[in-house]
């Protein structure tokens, strides 16, 4: 049965291809990255500098820093940035301060990846 409302039946978003620890991934183009990984089976974005247990998104609103990844080799928020297709998404390594070895960038850190 056809609707009405064209508003009722969205056309999906595009998938492009990203690669979560170099293993590829389809992931809606536009997408909340920390929640395209989850939807594509992501279940431990990191693990803490302290204790090495896994991490994964908590607040999804940029607070929490649970979802810290790494992106070009700046540690980013996942859950504030943009899927755009080719992004590189690594976990952050253990050594260092709570990022890794990359610098934490914010949301609108200019030049960082999944800005454009
Ligand atoms: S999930 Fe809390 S900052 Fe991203």
């Amino acid at each position: 049965m056809k609707t009405v409302s064209r508003f009722l039946e969205p056309e999906p978003p595009a998938r492009v291809q990203i690669t979560f620890e170099g293993a590829p991934l389809m992931v809606p183009e536009g997408a909340n990255l920390a929640a395209a990984l989850l939807g594509a089976g992501v279940e431990v974005f990191r693990h803490s500098p302290a204790s090495g247990a896994p991490r994964a998104p908590y607040c999804m609103m940029g607070a929490c820093f649970e979802c810290l990844v790494e992106i070009g080799g700046v540690a980013r928020q996942a859950c504030m940035i943009e899927v755009a297709p080719g992004l590189e998404v690594r976990r952050p390594a253990l050594a260092g301060a709570a990022g890794g070895a990359g610098t934490v960038g914010g949301a609108n850190a200019v030049g960082a990846a999944g800005d454009a």
